[in-house]
C-alpha cells in the first residue's frame, strides 16, 4: 500500500478498491460511491501496484460529486490536463512530452487554440454532413444481422457502427479497413487482458497506425477536399499551420476516444430496453419524440467513462479536503450521474428526465468535442434496430472488462425475431 495517508481517507468509508479494475466487472460500484458522496465527498485513495513486485502508485483524490467535478472541470488553472495527462497512469519523461501534443492533456491557451482551430467537423453543421454516411453504416450493419435470431450484440452491431463511422471520418480508404480494425483491436485490447493484448502488440499497433495516419495527412497537404483531415491540414493557429505531429494526435485521438465510448452507450442502450420494459414501451409508442431523451438518459445511466483525470498545480482545498500542488484527482462521473443533489431518483430510468444533467460527456473545456456525433450514431443505429427488429432484446447478461477507465462490455448475447423477407 502507499505509506502516504492523507484524510479524509477512502477505505474508512468503503470497502472496494477503486484502483483495482475487477471492482468495475459488473458495472461502477454505485454503493460505494454513494457512501463517499455522503460521508467523505472528496477522499483519498491509495494506489496499490498492478504488478507483482512494482511499488505503490502515490495515491489520488477521488472526486465524487456533481458539484466538484463540475468545479474541477471548469477551473484548469487549478486542475491541469498537462501536468500528469489525463488518466490515471503516473507517466513521465518522453511518455509525458508526447501525450502532451494531446489535446485532451492541454490547458488554456494551448488547448483553446487547437481546440478552435479544429472544433468545425464536429459543429451541428459539420455532423449534419455525416449523418448519411452514419445511416449508410447503420443500414448495412443490421442488414448483416436482420436475418439471424440471435447475435451477440457488442462483436456485430456495437463495435462495427463506431469503426466504420471512424474510418470514414478519419480517411481510411474502404480496402484498408481490415488493417485499421486489426490496427483498433491491438491498441483497444491494451486495457483488457481478455482481448489478448500485450504492450508489445499496442506499441506495434500505434507505429503501423501512426504510419498510415502520416501518410493521409501528407495526401491531404497535396490535395486537401472537404473531409475531417483536410480542415486540420488547412487549420491555423495564429497565421502558422498545425505540424503534422499535432494532427496526428488529433487523429489518434479521434480513435481512441469515439470508438469504445460510442461502443459502450450502444451497449448500454440494449440493457436499458431490456431492463425497463415500460421504458422501452414508452419510447417506442413514439420514436422520434422520445430517442433524444432515452440517448441521454442512457448515457446518464450507462456512464461509458469512469473517469479522467486531473493534477492540482497548487495547493487548494476541494469538497473540504485539502489538496497539494501535484496531486492527482480522479473525476468519478458514474457517482456524479447518481448524485441525488442534481437528479430526482436518480437510479430510476427514465427518459423523460428535464433537465437530464449528467456529466457522461465531462463539462467545461474539455467536454466531449464528439458528442453530437455520438449522438447521432447511438439515435441512428437504435433507430434502425427498433424499427426493422423492434423485439430485440437482451438474452442473458453481458460480460465486462476489467477496467476503472472505460465502461465497457466484452459480449451481450441479444434475441430478436428475423426481419420479415428473410
Ligand atoms: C458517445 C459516447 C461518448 C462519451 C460518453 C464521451 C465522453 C467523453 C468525456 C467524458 C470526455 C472528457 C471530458 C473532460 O475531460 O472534461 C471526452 C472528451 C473527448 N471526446 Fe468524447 N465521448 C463520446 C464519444 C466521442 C466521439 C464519437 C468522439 C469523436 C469521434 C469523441 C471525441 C472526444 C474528444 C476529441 C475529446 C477531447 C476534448 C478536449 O480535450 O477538448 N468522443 N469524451
Amino acid at each position: 500500500m502507499s505509506d502516504i495517508k492523507r484524510t479524509p481517507y477512502a477505505p474508512d468509508f468503503i470497502d472496494v478498491d477503486l484502483w483495482d479494475p475487477s471492482t468495475f466487472a459488473d458495472g461502477p460500484p454505485y454503493e460505494a460511491f454513494a457512501q463517499l458522496r455522503a460521508e467523505a465527498p472528496v477522499a483519498f485513495h491509495p494506489e496499490k501496484p498492478r504488478r507483482e513486485g512494482k511499488k505503490p502508485g502515490p495515491g489520488f483524490w477521488c472526486v465524487t460529486t456533481h458539484a466538484d467535478i463540475h468545479e474541477v472541470s471548469t477551473n484548469p488553472d487549478v486542475y491541469s490536463s498537462w501536468l500528469g495527462g489525463f488518466t490515471g497512469a503516473d507517466i513521465t519523461g518522453a511518455v509525458l512530452e508526447e501525450t502532451r501534443l494531446n489535446l485532451m492533456a492541454q490547458d488554456p491557451p494551448d488547448h483553446t487554440h487547437l481546440r478552435r482551430a479544429v472544433r468545425d467537423p464536429f459543429s451541428s453543421h459539420g455532423v449534419a454532413k455525416l449523418r448519411s454516411a452514419v445511416e449508410g453504416f447503420a443500414r448495412d450493419t443490421v442488414d448483416k444481422i436482420a436475418h439471424k435470431n440471435e447475435i451477440d450484440f457488442v462483436d456485430e452491431v456495437a463495435s462495427d457502427l463506431p469503426l466504420l463511422v471512424l474510418s470514414h471520418l478519419m480517411g481510411v480508404a474502404p480496402e484498408d479497413r481490415g488493417l485499421f480494425y486489426g490496427w483498433t483491436n491491438a491498441i483497444i485490447g491494451n486495457h483488457d487482458p481478455d482481448f489478448g493484448g500485450t504492450i508489445a502488440d499496442f506499441l506495434q499497433a500505434k507505429d503501423e497506425l501512426f504510419a498510415y495516419g502520416r501518410n493521409i495527412i501528407e495526401n491531404k497537404r497535396k490535395n486537401p477536399g472537404d473531409d475531417l483531415v483536410s480542415t486540420f491540414v488547412q487549420a491555423e493557429i495564429n497565421g502558422e499551420p498545425l505540424e503534422t505531429e499535432t494532427i496526428i494526435h488529433l487523429w489518434f485521438l479521434l480513435l481512441i476516444a469515439g470508438n469504445e465510448t460510442t461502443r459502450s452507450s450502444l451497449t448500454a442502450s440494449m440493457e436499458a430496453l431490456s431492463a425497463f420494459p415500460e421504458q422501452r414501451e414508452l419510447l417506442l409508442s413514439d420514436l422520434p419524440t422520445h430517442l433524444p431523451g432515452f440517448i441521454e438518459e442512457v448515457l446518464r445511466w450507462g456512464n461509458p467513462v469512469l473517469h479522467f483525470r486531473r493534477t492540482a498545480s497548487v495547493d487548494t482545498q476541494l469538497g473540504g479536503a485539502e489538496i497539494k500542488a501535484g496531486d492527482k484527482l480522479l473525476l468519478w462521473y458514474p457517482s456524479a450521474n447518481r448524485d441525488a443533489t442534481v437528479l430526482d431518483n436518480p437510479h430510476d430510468f427514465d427518459l423523460t428526465r428535464s433537465p437530464n444533467m449528467h456529466l457522461a460527456f465531462g463539462v467545461g473545456q474539455h467536454f466531449c468535442l464528439g458528442a453530437r456525433l455520438g449522438r447521432m450514431q447511438i439515435g441512428i443505429m437504435l433507430t434502425e434496430l427498433l424499427t426493422r427488429l423492434p423485439d430485440i432484446a437482451v438474452s442473458a447478461p453481458a460480460t465486462r472488462a476489467h477496467s476503472n477507465f472505460l465502461n465497457s462490455a466484452k459480449t451481450l448475447p441479444v434475441r430478436f425475431t428475423p426481419e420479415a423477407g428473410h
